[in-house]
């Protein structure tokens, strides 16, 4: 029997592929990865045990998560296609990156996940693991089994003792982490429809969500938040605090239409509430501190970098080249933005910062103006003159 380690989520199709892969001779190891999906572990592992794997690993990703990918695509302020914050996509590289740790320390020689042949995240996975380590096989079970439907999976998994709870069976496919919600599948593959209100889960109806606005100030250092309300929080802590104040408002809601790497557009849902208030503050505040040229300088590379992360290129030259980049943008990205949160909307009200580059002595109508209007003279005369 070979070793491989396998990306396990206690769903039906990663339980059919422990039993799968033993017909093949593998044996299984099931890595199990807290990104803050908020399940329950325990039993996660012992299905995976009882399923047939040898060993299992359940791994707390949580901080790693938030410091080394979240925070980095925030200071980049990286958003796939204007409206995606990335949630799911930016946990892969990190659950790719311990499973061929896992390979090394299990000597295996061999990885696997539960992805389709449709998706991006078997781009995410696939990629990261190729670049980490070359050598090891890489196995996409669900693209290459002879199950067509979701209901032969279902005999499979009876005829095989396996411990799944099929009874509740939804329509969506869910992706959760502690950074946001995706949501797909079922009636939501109709781009006409409205999505029904039981697909949302972290955020309430904007409808019904409390009618007097909801103030929060966050405070960066250096581009990374650090205090809500003038509270410290750890990272991980942060974002369950946005993600419980936001979502009460209603805020973190997105429905689009997107461009999947393979080529196929998609109908997706997501619910985001600690992300939509974190670019917002960050971006509100970037605006504040940063020079004209800086700015308009990062917006192709934030582009980019949403691309980069959307693709599976997290570990690439390229990607750490900008992160570099960013880095050296966000030394005076340190302040306070004020938001208003109210039924679904997120405007930021007040903004404040040490390094502001704001000059109310430049700005200013009033008597405390310093600005020589009459130099504008001069300096509209050039301004035309490569047209004359
Ligand atoms: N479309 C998103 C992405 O490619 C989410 C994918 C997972 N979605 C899901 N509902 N299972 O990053």
């Amino acid at each position: 029997m070979k070793k491989v380690v396998l990306a396990y989520s206690g769903g039906l199709d990663t339980s059919c592929i422990i039993k799968w892969l033993e017909s093949k001779k593998y044996d299984s190891i099931a890595f199990i990865a807290n990104v803050g999906q908020q399940e329950d572990f325990k039993s996660i592992e012992n299905r995976a045990l009882k399923t047939g794997a040898s060993k299992a690993y359940v791994l707390d990703l949580q901080e790693e998560f938030v410091n080394d990918y979240v925070f980095p695509a925030l200071k980049a302020g990286a958003v796939y296609e204007n409206k995606y914050f990335l949630a799911t996509a930016l946990s892969r590289p990190l659950i790719a990156k311990h499973q061929v740790e896992i390979a090394h320390k299990e000597k295996a020689t061999a990885v696997a996940h539960g992805c389709t042949g449709k998706g991006n995240d078997q781009v995410r996975f696939e990629t990261t693991i190729s670049l980490l380590d070359r050598t090891l096989e890489q196995i996409a079970p669900v693209r290459i089994w002879e199950f067509k439907t979701r209901e032969q999976e279902i005999e499979y998994a009876k005829k095989h003792k396996i411990p799944v709870e099929v009874t509740k069976k939804s329509p969506y496919s869910v992706d959760k982490n502690l950074y946001g919600r995706s949501i797909e599948c079922g009636i939501l593959e109709d781009p006409w429809a409205e999505p029904p209100e039981e697909i949302y889960q972290m955020t309430t109806n904007p409808l019904e969500a409390p009618n007097k606005a909801t103030y929060i100030e966050i405070e960066f250092a250096e581009g990374i938040p650090v205090k809500i309300d003038g509270k410290s929080y750890q990272p991980v802590a942060l974002i369950h605090e946005l993600n419980k104040i936001a979502g009460a408002n209603g805020v973190g809601r997105v429905d689009m239409i997107e461009n999947r790497l393979v080529g196929i557009k998609s109908r997706e849902i997501y619910e985001n509430p600690a992300a939509t208030v974190l670019h917002s503050a960050h971006q509100e505040l970037e605006a504040l501190v940063l020079d004209r040229e800086s700015m308009r300088y990062k917006q192709p590379v934030a582009h980019k970098y949403a691309e980069m992360i959307y693709y599976g290129l997290w570990e690439t030259p390229l990607k750490k080249q900008l992160d570099a980049y960013i880095a050296k943008t966000q030394e005076r990205v340190s302040g306070t933005i004020r938001l208003k949160l109210y039924k679904g909307t997120c405007t930021p009200v007040g903004r404040k910062s040490k390094y502001s580059r704001y000059k109310i002595e430049l700005a200013t109508y009033g008597d405390k103006d310093v600005f020589d209007q009459k130099l504008a003279e001069g300096f509209l005369r050039l301004w035309s003159l490569p047209y004359e």
